[in-house]
């Protein structure tokens, strides 16, 4: 149904602190300052592709999912509304401060905000990263992927692969856990689900460089910072060279270069180990989803 994971929104009491941890660390460019308490990270020409809002807490706000234009934004809506999902038209001014043509929203069963869009605001050549770097892999891949926590893997893949569409690009069967990795376009997966029973919550949202040496210049950055997480280290499934850094906001970036892309025609891979080397923690476990919050799934099975 959708064609990428473009934007993506979270609110913190630290906002503010993106201004300096997202140039320095992640290279992202600062957007113009709006005036409405938002941080806006550029990536590419795109208006934005981060916002983090100032807010009480730290938590994943929403997921901003495009679609083709203006018809397969009409058909989207139907589709989801005949197959019970209800689905709220969002106003011009909320549109615009997503900096989108057309807005509407709707919730998975976790109660996590799906955003709906055509037209994200392309500003062409004005992206600048914050600091020197090669830029980031965007274009129809989308921002980057994410990976949520969920406390049942059935209800999870009834929404968002029966009603979504999403597709199993693989899954990792390593330390006692079955991670699923789903695309929805070229990127190997922009969706991972990390079976958490009883919680979930946002795992970490991972950036892909264009140069190997960007993954070094932002690892020295977040070590220099102490917000290191997990060591450089290259992942089975999707082959990326990454490692795992602390934020201003309890979410976790995953900042990589060089995964392989999902291929529509292969089947499903179960792969039964998680990295080809490194992705060490540097603490005394891999680290716990950066936000979590419990959630009763006995009112969904009922
Ligand atoms: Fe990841």
């Amino acid at each position: 149904m959708f064609n990428a994971l473009e934007y993506i929104g979270f609110t913190s009491p630290r906002a503010g602190e993106w201004n300096e941890y997202g140039p320095e660390v992640l290279g992202l460019q600062v957007a113009p300052d709006e005036g409405d308490g938002v941080v806006r990270l550029r990536m590419d020409d795109s208006a934005y592709r981060i916002s983090v809002e100032e807010g009480t807490v730290d938590n994943l706000d929403h997921l901003g999912w495009s679609v083709g234009g203006p018809r397969e934004f009409e058909a989207a809506i139907a589709e989801l509304e005949s197959k019970g999902i209800s689905v709220v038209r969002e106003s011009a001014e909320l549109a615009a401060k997503r900096c989108v043509a057309d807005l509407a929203s709707f919730t998975d069963p976790f109660g996590w905000r799906q955003e709906l869009h055509w037209g994200l605001a392309l500003r062409q050549g004005t992206f600048q990263p914050g600091r020197p770097m090669s830029g980031f892999v965007t274009a129809e891949q989308g921002v980057g992927h994410v990976a949520l926590a969920v406390p049942d893997l059935a209800i999870a893949e009834a929404f968002y692969v029966d009603l979504l569409g999403f597709r199993l690009s693989d899954e990792i069967r390593a330390m006692g856990q079955a991670i699923r990795f789903y695309h929805c376009n070229s990127r190997h997966h922009s969706l991972a689900l990390v079976p958490i029973p009883g919680m979930t919550g946002v795992a970490h949202l991972m950036l892909e460089a264009r140069s190997l040496d960007d993954v070094g210049t932002a690892l020295d950055a977040a070590q220099r910072r102490g917000d290191l997480l997990v060591s450089l280290g290259r992942h089975c499934n999707d082959h990326m060279v990454s490692f795992y850094t602390d934020t201003p906001s309890g979410v976790q970036i995953e900042y990589g270069w060089g995964a392989i892309e999902s291929d529509p025609t292969t089947k499903a891979n179960m792969i039964d180990r998680g990295d080809i080397w490194g992705h060490h923690p540097t603490g005394d476990a891999w680290p716990a989803p950066g936000i979590l919050r419990p959630v009763d799934t006995e009112e969904m099975h009922a």
